[in-house]
């Protein structure tokens, strides 16, 4: 299995692990996780497993990149965030949840600044993207404090729970984070470990 670890001086991100398993269903548990992701509701423990061993398999087939987000204070397993690359156009889009416990500690933020940088530096892409429902103006203030740019609004663009829902799309590319200069970039603190 791939060894990848993204780090900052607050989180880690590392690929999901069969011991993460255990502690999924707790963390989605919060109804507004269901809301604004296709995240299984009611979660049950298989739905665990079934997520953390296809997360594994699409690693390894360079069809996902699925991270579990580690608060290093804390010490514990917070949050989920991947990316999901069309690597014919060198793109890839990114989804994320975070335990409800643990919102508004700046995590999702982190871990987007994390991803991203890993997305250009690593896996070489031109283009990182991102969409929320209109319903969930938190999770937008996540792509912009990670420098995405708000591109507009996809009218019922996604089939969510039998529903149709109009989608805001955000998206950085290459040449933006070339140009973000060194500030942004320093507060990122990145390191791949492969072996
Ligand atoms: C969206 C989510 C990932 C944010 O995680 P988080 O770790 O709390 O995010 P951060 O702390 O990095 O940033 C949240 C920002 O949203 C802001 N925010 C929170 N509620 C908000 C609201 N109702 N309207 C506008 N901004 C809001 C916070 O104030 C913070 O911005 P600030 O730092 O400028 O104050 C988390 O709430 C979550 O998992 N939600 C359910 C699943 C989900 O929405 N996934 C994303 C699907 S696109």
């Amino acid at each position: 299995m791939d060894k990848t670890i993204l780090e900052s001086a607050a989180l880690l991100m590392r690929p999901l692990e069969t011991g993460d398993i255990d502690e999924i269903p707790s963390l989605v548990e919060a109804p507004e996780i269901a809301a604004n992701t296709f995240v299984p509701r009611p979660y049950t423990a298989e739905d665990a497993v079934e997520f953390v061993q296809r997360a594994r398999e699409r690693w390894q087939y360079d069809e996902a990149y699925v991270f579990a987000i580690i608060d290093k204070d804390l010490g514990r397993f917070v949050g989920c965030m991947g990316l999901h690359p069309a690597l014919e156009h060198d793109r890839a889009e990114v989804g994320y949840w975070v335990g409800k416990p643990y919102w508004g500690r700046g995590v999702a933020t982190g871990a987007l600044r994390l991803l991203i940088r890993f997305g250009f530096d690593v896996l070489n892409l031109n283009r990182i993207e991102a969409g929320h429902f209109d319903h969930n103006p938190a999770s937008g203030r996540v792509m912009l404090k990670a420098n995405m740019r708000c591109e507009g609004l996809r009218r019922q663009y996604i089939l969510h729970r039998d529903q149709y829902k109009d989608v805001i799309w955000h998206a950085i590319l290459r040449e933006d984070f070339n140009a973000e200069g060194k500030d942004s970039k320093d507060q990122t603190n990145e390191k791949t470990a492969e072996d």
